[in-house]
């Protein structure tokens, strides 16, 4: 099979990992790379009208986490899995560990639960359950993300929270690279976007030039 290249980017929100992705986009390509960049929730027109209910209308923590996977099953089946399939590189700004981090650690859904999901939803051929191969954790503390998106837009559902839901998230998101320390890279995004994005290049290089 050939070597599969899926990239997750995660954080809470004001960590700024999007504004990195379209960059190394473009410097992939530049060294070759067919990429394809997505997001979740959403990616196709059905995931994206789950993603707009998810992040506007109000509901339970576990209707939320089902339509967090209902959207990326239909992600995977629509994009990802042909993106991967055609050799091209997968970036994507956020995946399952948003779901841990989000559902789990802020919402306070258990975790086993959240771990079945995730086989089911991800399930592949023979038995395979698809994963990152490298996912970036944009690691900063919740009152600086706070200070950095209070300048910036409507918040939705999810920005709106109190510093003590994203304490939460960020505890979870630290409990994921517990259990998957060789997938996940923490990066110090309190760092000069320089530094950040230096940091980026190093761990996506590092991986896609990996034989
Ligand atoms: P985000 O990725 O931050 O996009 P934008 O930069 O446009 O705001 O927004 C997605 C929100 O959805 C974010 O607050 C995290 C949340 N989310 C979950 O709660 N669970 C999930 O599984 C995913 C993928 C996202």
């Amino acid at each position: 099979m050939m070597r599969q290249h899926f990239i997750t980017f995660e954080g809470i929100d004001g960590a700024g990992k999007s504004t990195h992705i379209a960059p190394l986009a473009e410097r992939l390509r530049a060294a070759g790379f067919q990429v394809v960049t997505t997001r979740e929730p959403g990616g196709t027109p059905l995931a994206e009208r789950l993603r707009e209910l998810a992040l506007h209308q109000g509901m339970d923590a576990l209707t939320e986490a089902l339509l967090m996977f209902a959207a990326r099953r239909e992600h995977i089946r629509a994009v990802i899995g042909p993106a991967l399939e055609r050799g091209a590189v997968v970036l994507c700004d956020r995946f399952t560990d948003a779901t841990f981090a989000y559902q789990g650690g802020g919402r306070g859904l258990d975790w086993d639960a959240l771990s079945r999901l995730e086989r089911l939803v991800q399930a592949g051929d023979q038995g395979r359950v698809l994963q990152p191969g490298l996912t970036l954790w944009f690691d900063l503390p919740p009152p600086a993300a706070a200070a950095r998106l209070a300048d910036a837009r409507l918040p939705d559902r999810f920005e709106a929270q109190p510093v003590a839901f994203f304490e939460a998230v960020q505890a979870a998101y630290a409990r994921r690279l517990r259990e998957a320390p060789k997938r996940i890279v923490r990066i110090d995004a309190s760092q000069t976007r320089e530094a950040v994005w230096d940091a980026v290049w190093t761990a996506v290089q590092g991986h896609v030039e990996r034989k």
